[in-house]
């Protein structure tokens, strides 16, 4: 990858998914559950900004992006980048369409944007989610573990759990297993021990 730290300014990269027993994240371009209090916890970490007047930057695979509620946004604190290498123009409530992950690091790491984002969130799926593993400036993962099966096609790529290490007691992250419509999960944080972390 080309050393872009020179010229952009770092920005924590942080993907952030619920996955169920065998990794699967969707089923048919959907949520495979219904699970709105973790929906919550995930809308509460992604808008999260240091001081009023920030942003974050949530990072979107076009399926993503285009099978997700709108009555989702708009999102406080929050500007919307689209992956896709075939979109031409911004879809609706969205602000920029980037051709790849890289794209828009520099786009949030740059003027005019450098000064106002903290935060590069990335909500999926599974191609965004490889590529920001992936990223040196790729620090933590927020991870909910559904602890259920449910059919899915897409699924969560697998990463080194070596580099990557779950966290016990992280700050702000409820320990207890939750419970939701009688399905159960866990809030799981991974951090980046070792690199180029920011
Ligand atoms: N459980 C969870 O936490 C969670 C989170 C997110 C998503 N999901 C689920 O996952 C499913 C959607 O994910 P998906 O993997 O099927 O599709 P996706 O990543 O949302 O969309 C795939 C498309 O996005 C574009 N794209 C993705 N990554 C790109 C990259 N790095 N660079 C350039 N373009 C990129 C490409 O569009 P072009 O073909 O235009 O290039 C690609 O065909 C849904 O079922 C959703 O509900 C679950």
């Amino acid at each position: 990858m080309e050393n872009i730290g020179d010229k952009v300014q770092k920005k924590p990269v942080r993907l952030i998914a619920a996955v169920c027993n065998d990794g699967g994240i969707g089923k048919d371009g959907k949520m495979p559950w219904d699970l709105p209090f973790e929906f919550q916890w995930f809308l509460n970490n992604v808008t999260r900004v240091s001081k009023p007047g920030k942003m974050n930057m949530m990072v979107w695979g076009k399926l993503c992006w285009f099978s997700h509620p709108k009555s989702t946004f708009p999102l406080a604190n929050t500007l919307h980048a689209v992956l896709s290498s075939t979109l031409d123009t911004v879809p609706d409530h969205a602000h920029f369409v980037c051709k790849n992950l890289e794209a828009a690091v520099r786009l949030a790491g740059e003027p005019p944007l450098a000064g106002l984002i903290e935060t590069i969130w990335i909500v999926g799926g599974t191609q965004v989610y490889k590529e920001a593993l992936e990223h040196p400036w790729c620090d933590l993962i927020y991870l909910t573990k559904v602890m259920a099966d449910f059919d899915c096609n897409v699924f969560f790529p697998e990463f080194d759990r070596g580099l990557f290490k779950v966290q016990e007691g992280f700050p702000g992250v409820p320990s207890e297993i939750q419970e939701e419509n009688g399905i159960k999960y866990k809030f799981q944080v991974f951090k980046r021990e070792s690199g180029d972390a920011v």
